[in-house]
């Protein structure tokens, strides 16, 4: 599977990661700007918030956890709003693709 990662600059950035792998982790450790994962992936700090480009319907749905902290982001939330740490590239949904909201960068 891969991750792409779309910058407010227009720069994208593509990764290619193990199945399962979080768009919060494959960033942090390849040092993607704007996504943190201060929290280590425990859907606690929403430093990870990515916006989803069209497939995330094939994603898991957003749970509680996430749903709370999706309300405290820094950048607005949409309908295309997802914490990094809980989603992955894999299964259905080989190649997926962010926005790296610009109030992160
Ligand atoms: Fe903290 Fe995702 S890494 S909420």
């Amino acid at each position: 599977p891969t991750i792409t990662y779309h910058q407010p600059s227009g720069a994208a950035r593509t990764l290619t990661v193990e199945e399962g792998t979080s768009v919060m982790r494959a960033a942090v450790v390849a040092g993607v700007p704007g996504i943190v994962g201060e929290c280590g992936g425990q859907a606690m700090c929403a430093t990870c918030h990515v916006y989803v480009r069209p497939g995330a319907e094939e994603l898991p749905p957003i749970g509680e956890d996430e749903d709370e902290m999706l309300d405290c982001t820094v950048a607005e939330r949409t309908d295309r709003s997802r914490l990094g740490c809980q989603v992955s590239a894999g299964g259905r949904l080989q190649d997926l693709e962010v926005d790296v909201p610009a109030e992160q960068v």
